[in-house]
């Protein structure tokens, strides 16, 4: 996994619509989050949220606890300056989610879109995995998208770990339930396509 160095880089030199990963809205995982039938007042956490729109989305739905954890400053910089005095609203964390310390039980869903797939060694899944645990309550949802198995090999030139439903569920383990999977075809900003698969866990 590559440090918080490339992702500087990367959210410095591009725009965020030059990024593979581009959204113009965070639909899905909008849609996934509608169906869970959370309180407002639920914490929630992207991890790895970058610029993502889906903090907008949260906003728009109602949530006022929300977090956005990145390991990139500048991305933070980027989605607060475009949330303007909305962005006062959010919790803004620049950590790495495998060496920060995350509040227990905080949080009632845990969101991530393609930053669990660059954790490319045991041991970087297993410490976002003691994060996952300790952060989420008991009951809480985790909502989980990566390259599907016939996705790319690489995002943003690193090498990830590719998922079917079944291995990622078996990554998560037993603690975790699998209510619904999905795929998408994410379309990047210069055209291709891009597989992803959407989990949405329930921690039993
Ligand atoms: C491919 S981008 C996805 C961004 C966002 N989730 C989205 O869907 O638009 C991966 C993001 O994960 C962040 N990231 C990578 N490794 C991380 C880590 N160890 N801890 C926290 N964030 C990380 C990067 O800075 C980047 O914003």
């Amino acid at each position: 996994m590559a440090g918080k160095a490339h992702w500087e880089e990367v959210y410095k030199q591009k725009r965020p619509d030059e990024v593979s990963w581009f959204l113009e809205t965070a639909t899905l995982s909008l849609n996934l989050i509608g169906e869970l039938g959370l309180k407002a007042d639920d914490g929630v956490i992207d991890i790895g949220g970058g610029v993502s729109p889906l903090v907008d989305g949260l906003l728009d739905a109602g949530f006022h606890d929300i977090s956005i954890l990145d390991l990139s400053g500048a991305a933070l910089k980027v989605a607060q300056d475009r949330l303007r005095a909305k962005a006062e609203r959010v919790s803004w964390i620049e950590a790495d989610i495998t060496q920060v310390e995350l509040a227990p039980s905080r949080y009632q869903l845990w969101h991530d879109r393609a930053v669990f797939h660059f954790m490319t060694t045991q041991d970087q899944r297993e410490a976002y995995k003691r994060n996952l645990v300790r952060a989420l309550r008991p009951a809480g949802y985790a909502i989980i998208a990566t390259f599907a198995e016939d996705g790319p090999e690489k995002c943003s030139g690193l090498s990830v770990q590719r998922y079917s439903t079944e291995t990622l569920s078996a990554e998560l383990g037993a603690s975790f339930s699998l209510l619904k999977s999905c795929r998408e075809t994410h379309r990047t900003p210069w055209g291709s396509e891009q597989q992803f698969i959407y989990c949405v866990f329930k921690r039993s």
